[in-house]
């Protein structure tokens, strides 16, 4: 039996063009920033972002937590919405490795929205709170679906914090299913924030890495942060490649994606019309209600059928299409999610 893993975009392995592409990749020692294709992916990245440099580090939490840290200062706080990879999934690092602490908003699928961000927020709050120093925002949206922030709302919120001196983040880690589902060019999204974090081993399929952008003093800054956070590396120009290569050639194919995600929504809405609840598809990420089934014993017995996909509540299921599934297994898949949800 073939399996179709759609746990997450993170699964796919690299193509052997993309280990080509590593293997006569020019490569020297990063710390001392001697990487020459490093350096290059890091320049071609804060270009199209429209910032002036980039960092190139091992993960998206390593480059969120160094884009919030670079805004807040210890002791101070970060904004965001109750869903947020930031405040769910990253380990509590933020708190733990910088002192900062967060505060978070509701929101429906993870959206901002400029009234709930004005009501929460406290810049300068004096000696008796602690001082709002930046918001931060996540688009596409992992928890939420896939879902993408609407360009009015991401722009009324970088007004409201440039109002109050506080900084603006974006965790971009799928920035790039935002650019190709809108048309919205990446650097008109990167320009209303102070610091961006992008990531390669998402919808892209390199194997490791994200690329943080800023201004040069922040991304000088930064160097220094993520040595200390033990994450100077050396030869990386070999990850870099592979990054570089998934620039080339796998930012417009997320088309594809989006496509294999609403049709797997098309098979399950089909096999299953009552049981199925499926929240509806921005991106690459399909989200479903398990109803009074528990989300856990669906994934099990889908596995059991070949069909991989991730518990994310006790009855919400997410299936994430990617460069290693096919439009036709994801039709597969949603057919066998939707019988397992339609059945007694
Ligand atoms: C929205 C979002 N941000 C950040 C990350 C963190 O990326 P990494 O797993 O590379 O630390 C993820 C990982 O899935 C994510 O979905």
């Amino acid at each position: 039996m073939s399996v179709i893993d759609l746990r997450s975009d993170t699964v796919t392995m690299p193509t052997q063009r993309m280990r080509e592409a590593m293997l006569a990749a020019p490569v020297g020692d990063d710390v001392y920033a001697e990487d020459p294709t490093v350096n290059e992916l890091e320049r071609q990245v804060a270009q199209l972002l429209g910032h002036e440099a980039g960092l190139f580090c091992v993960s998206g939490s390593m480059c969120n937590m160094l884009g919030v840290r670079l805004l807040v200062e210890p002791g101070q706080e970060v904004v965001c919405d109750v869903q947020a990879h930031i405040a769910r999934a990253e380990m509590g690092g933020h708190a733990a490795a910088h002192g900062l602490t967060m505060r978070t908003f509701p929101s429906t699928r993870g959206k901002v929205q400029l009234a709930e961000v004005a009501k929460i927020i406290s810049p300068s709050a004096g000696p008796y709170l602690v001082s709002t120093a930046a918001v931060a925002v996540e688009n596409t949206h992992n928890f939420g679906g896939g879902t993408i922030q609407p360009f009015d709302e991401l722009t009324a919120v970088a007004e409201l914090c440039r109002e109050h001196g506080i900084g603006y983040h974006l965790d971009g880690a799928r920035l790039w299913n935002a650019h190709i589902a809108t048309g919205v060019a990446l650097e008109a999204y990167g320009r209303l924030f102070d610091t961006v974090s992008v990531c390669f081993s998402k919808g892209l399929g390199a194997p490791v890495g994200t690329v943080l952008v800023s201004t040069a003093d922040n991304i000088a800054r930064a160097r220094i942060l993520r040595k200390r956070l033990g994450g100077g590396w050396r030869q990386a120009g070999i990850l870099a490649a592979a990054a570089l290569y998934a620039l080339d050639h796998h930012v417009e194919r997320l088309a594809d994606d989006h496509a294999a995600a609403r049709a797997l929504a098309g098979a399950l809405a089909e096999r299953s019309p009552s049981a199925a609840k499926v929240e509806s598809v921005a991106t690459n990420i399909v989200v479903l209600d398990t109803g009074d089934k528990p989300a856990a014993a669906v994934a099990q017995a889908a596995a059991a059928q070949g069909v991989l996909v991730s518990a994310l509540g006790r009855h919400t299921l997410r299936a994430v299409t990617h460069l290693d599934v096919t439009t036709e297994q994801c039709v597969r898949a949603g057919g066998v999610l939707g019988d397992l949800l339609s059945a007694p």
